[in-house]
């Protein structure tokens, strides 16, 4: 095993942290709206209304961080997209994924200073903090101030097409979440990479 070097700054390690607390609460609130039931709430429903207000204005706030770290700092590099090889690098990716993880094969993209993800990682991460979050975050602000929402899209509620996608946005950044953590446990040891993201330092296979 080669020598462990320091991949996660502190600033990054902080806003992970708030990020990923706070998105519990935003799913756990979230599903409780949409499925409540007056006779037996998950969580009572005024009481999730405000804390998934909070939440997402935290989260809102917090994602300045991110964003602005990744302007300011080397971190930014890392999300730089190769839109030319992507295809093919996200077939290796995948086919280590499917099949050679589980014949003990080496990983196609090893991770070094120069490159902190593998291709899937990268376009996931990608498309997560640079499409879906402002998605869901400017649709959130919209649904706090409702009278900024224009009244009627093609003879539909703009509030309603707003709710429509803050949820189906909600609905695939909780799907992430889930694969981000399972993928997350493929480190050099299951509990390699959550280490990495409290210690800075990332431990190679
Ligand atoms: C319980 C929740 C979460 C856990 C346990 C978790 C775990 C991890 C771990 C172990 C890593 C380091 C491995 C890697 O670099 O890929 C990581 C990185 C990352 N996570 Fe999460 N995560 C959680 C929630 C989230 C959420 C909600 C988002 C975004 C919406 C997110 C976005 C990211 C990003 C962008 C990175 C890479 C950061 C960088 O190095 O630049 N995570 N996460």
């Amino acid at each position: 095993m080669s020598e462990r070097f320091y991949l996660y700054p502190i600033w990054l390690r902080l806003w992970h942290a708030i990020n990923a607390f706070m998105f519990l609460v935003l799913l756990a609130t979230g599903l409780s709206m949409q499925y409540s039931n007056p006779d037996w709430p998950l969580i009572r429903f005024d009481l999730a209304v405000q804390f998934h207000n909070i939440a997402g204005i935290i989260v809102s706030f917090n994602y300045l961080i991110f964003l602005m770290g990744n302007l300011a700092t080397a971190n930014g590099a890392y999300y730089k997209m190769n839109w030319k090889t992507l295809f093919d690098d996200l077939l290796k990716q995948l086919n280590y994924y499917l099949f050679g993880v589980f014949k003990k094969q080496p990983t196609p993209f090893p991770i070094n200073q120069s490159r902190k993800f593998n291709p899937l990682q990268k376009f996931t991460y990608v498309v997560t903090m640079y499409g879906m979050m402002p998605v869901i975050i400017i649709t959130g602000l919209a649904l706090l101030f409702p009278e900024m929402i224009i009244d009627k899209v093609f003879q539909s509620s703009g509030i309603f097409l707003t709710a429509l996608l803050h949820t189906v946005v909600g609905f695939m950044l909780s799907m992430f979440l889930v694969i981000h953590v399972y993928f997350s446990t493929m480190g050099s040891t299951p509990t390699s990479n959550f280490k990495s993201m409290v210690n800075g330092f990332h431990e190679p296979h």
